[in-house]
């Protein structure tokens, strides 16, 4: 078996369906659920998550009754399973019989049962159990021909990302000892002599507990590094037992979009597809735009591949403070978003309403009205849908534009207090620099800051706080391949042991932007720089930098107040056809926009322009069609201009549409038109309110 086959999954359509909690009803329940999921075209459901205690009922007493009978009905209703490994939360018995599996806060408080995901990932036992767990379920369903995923725990890191418990302090020394080799090693990377921390043993170096002031830098920094590493250790010991048993199957864990604490580049090294739980707020008119960086992010961690939504909620969640219903037609579209950005299937938490426990409020694909409920009847007519969307299946978005993700820039700039500023926020950033492209009409893929680049004209870089020379190498390469690149503020500055790079910022990248740092110039909060542009000025609330260009950059904007007016704010090296941007400020979302309609030009892609921000246009291509999702997340109605004689796969079978579609709030079409060089290109004529 090939990495390759595993990649798909044994659907003849798209996904769809949610998690499937069948131990929480009565078994006449069961029926009902097929006959109710064949309704609502689900062919998949995700089960069973949190079940071990059910299945393991005491000490090596397994009750597999009841799942081999659960299973049997699915596949006797001919609906596929994304089977976990139930190892998301320990059962009760494991939990008082090794108490020191327990999580602790940084306080050194043990965190106790009664939740969920009770354990320390660093945990011997811990791992020994799920070990086995994963070898028990594999052994007993891998071979079931319903079973075509394997959902290995859940979400790691929801609700411990950290632990510091002796354990987890053992682990993180030996975690250190491999990264430095000795204690010298370790003194000299975390620069010790600030401060008088000089370490003399082992056991002297603790994880980063609450101290008497700002924590060492570097140990912040390694400590997460570590945290990551260690999750990411339980998540291989599961995916090797599984390999082992069962080497056709494809393997997943389910990730939580744009989650600062776990490094999904590498996490989705080590699985077969890339599944990822989306919650956008229906609070929130804006929250598409987030979501599309997410989907961007998910499309990207296995290089295009698709990849499949296997939470969302059919309305409203239950762990927000206020938790919103969406509106009729708004988990239509979520959906839809997030295929139109590469997923195969749309998924849910969960199929059916709980009448009890932590989640009976959140909603579900058949809520507690069941098949009278609203959300029941949405989410059958999106099911009925969906099978007219088969063709876009493995298809994939075509983007000319990514954005690094940098986990190490990201835990570096964001770990310690010891700052210029706590305003300048790598995620604010990075969805920020987003926004602007997305609304300019383009649709961005994430990349490593090393790349590969070879697919983009423009790389965009909001923070690369901790940078190193491969970074760099590869970003000018890129340029001096014709790339445009666009750095944004305060990056370059640091090393991976967070020592300011000699000759401080951008370090690494200065031969690249052709320019350097003399010092970072936060902005108080309050008050608004401005920066000049092409005669307009726009606002910098958060940071400004004293940059002095060197010969071989031109200076694009410059600063029109304060301590730096008349001073270079937005820069450009040219590098043959190619050419090198930084940006040493945080603009507003107009001066971002500004700033990206150049850099889109300097690369030789177009800026679509919308006159409505909320109408999304997203093309998912085979070898000859293009897809082309146009979505309208606002309120008011839209007139696009499209292709003519385009197909809308979600239109009335046969009619054509174009020049001109009317879309209404909230509505979506998928419009089928022969592949083409450069995607479809939607103008917005009007909107109506
Ligand atoms: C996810 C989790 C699910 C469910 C859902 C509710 O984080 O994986 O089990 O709790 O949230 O929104």
């Amino acid at each position: 078996m090939t990495d390759a086959t595993r990649r798909h999954l044994r659907l003849d359509a798209l996904a769809y369906g949610g998690d499937y909690n069948p131990d929480q009803w009565p078994e006449a329940v069961w029926h009902d659920d097929v006959r109710l999921m064949r309704e609502a075209g689900v062919n998949l459901v995700s089960l069973p998550v949190f079940s071990w205690p059910q299945l393991e009922v005491s000490p090596g007493a397994y009750d597999w009754a009841w799942l081999d009978r659960v299973i049997e009905v699915l596949w006797a209703g001919g609906i596929r399973i994304d089977l976990a490994t139930a190892t998301a939360t320990p059962p009760a018995w494991l939990v008082r019989r090794h108490p020191e599996m327990l999580p602790w806060d940084a306080d050194g408080r043990r965190l106790e049962f009664g939740s969920r995901q009770a354990y320390c990932p660093s945990s011997p036992v811990w791992r020994e159990h799920v070990a086995r767990m994963a070898r028990a379920m594999a052994e007993r369903y891998g071979e079931h021909p319903a079973v075509v995923l394997w959902h290995v725990s859940n979400e790691y890191g929801d609700h411990v990302a950290r632990c510091w418990c002796p354990e987890s302090a053992a682990h993180f020394r030996r975690w250190l000892e491999g990264r430095y080799g000795d204690l010298d090693g370790l003194n000299e990377a975390w620069g010790v002599n600030v401060w008088g921390q000089r370490y003399t043993a082992w056991d002297e170096v603790e994880p980063p507990r609450r101290a008497t002031g700002p924590v060492n830098p570097t140990q912040l920094l390694d400590f997460e590094r570590f945290s990551s590493d260690a999750l990411l250790e339980l998540f291989r010991i599961e995916v090797d037992v599984l390999r082992e048993v069962t080497p056709d199957l494809p393997v997943t864990t389910n990730f939580m979009s744009l989650f600062r604490e776990l490094d999904y580049w590498r996490f989705a090294e080590v699985e077969d597809l890339v599944t990822d739980d989306a919650y956008p707020d229906p609070a929130d008119p804006r929250a598409h735009v987030p979501a599309a960086l997410n989907y961007g992010l998910m499309r990207s961690l296995k290089g295009g591949q698709p990849w499949l939504l296997l939470e969302q909620a059919a309305s409203a969640v239950s762990w927000r403070d206020v938790n919103v219903p969406k509106a009729p037609g708004r988990m239509r579209i979520d959906s839809l978003q997030a295929i139109a950005h590469g997923s195969d299937g749309a998924m849910f938490f969960q199929w059916r309403q709980a009448r009890y426990g932590q989640e009976k409020f959140h909603s579900a694909m058949l809520g507690h009205r069941g098949e009278h409920s609203r959300t029941f009847r949405e989410t059958a007519a999106l099911g009925r849908e969906l099978r007219r969307l088969a063709p876009v299946k493995d298809t994939r978005v075509r983007s000319r534009v990514a954005l690094v993700v940098d986990w190490d820039a990201w835990w570096g700039s964001t770990a310690t207090e010891s700052m210029p500023s706590q305003c300048l926020d790598w995620l604010a950033q990075a969805r920020a620099w987003h926004a602007a492209l997305h609304a300019l009409g383009h649709a961005v893929d994430t990349v490593r800051a090393t790349g590969p680049f070879d697919a983009y004209d423009l790389v965009v870089v909001p923070n690369l706080y901790v940078a190193d020379a491969a970074q760099a190498a590869a970003l000018a390469g890129f340029a001096a391949d014709g790339g445009t690149v666009v750095v944004g503020p305060f990056s370059g500055v640091v090393d991976a042991t967070e020592k300011v790079h000699p000759g401080g910022a951008p370090g690494p990248l200065r031969h690249l932007l052709g320019i350097e740092v003399d010092e970072p110039w936060p902005v108080p909060d309050g008050a608004h720089e401005r920066v000049e542009l092409d005669g307009r000025a726009y606002d910098a609330p958060v940071w400004t930098e004293w940059i002095e260009p060197g010969a071989e950059a031109s200076v694009v904007a410059r600063f029109a107040s304060g301590a730096l007016a008349g001073r270079a704010a937005v820069t450009r090296r040219g590098h043959g056809d190619g050419s090198a941007w930084y940006v040493g400020t945080a603009l507003a979302e107009d001066g971002l926009l500004a700033v990206m309609r150049l850099a889109l030009a300097d690369a030789g892609l177009p800026a679509r322009e919308r006159i409505v921000p909320d109408v999304e246009a997203v093309t998912r291509s085979s070898a000859d069609v293009d897809y082309t999702f146009v979505l309208n997340h606002g309120a008011a109605v839209a007139v696009v201009d499209v292709p003519a004689g385009a197909e809308d796969l979600l239109g009335d079978p046969g009619t054509r549409t174009g020049p001109r579609l009317v879309v209404p709030a909230l509505g979506v079409a998928v419009l089928a038109t022969p592949r083409a060089d450069e995607p479809p290109f939607i103008t917005l004529s009007e909107t109506t309110e």
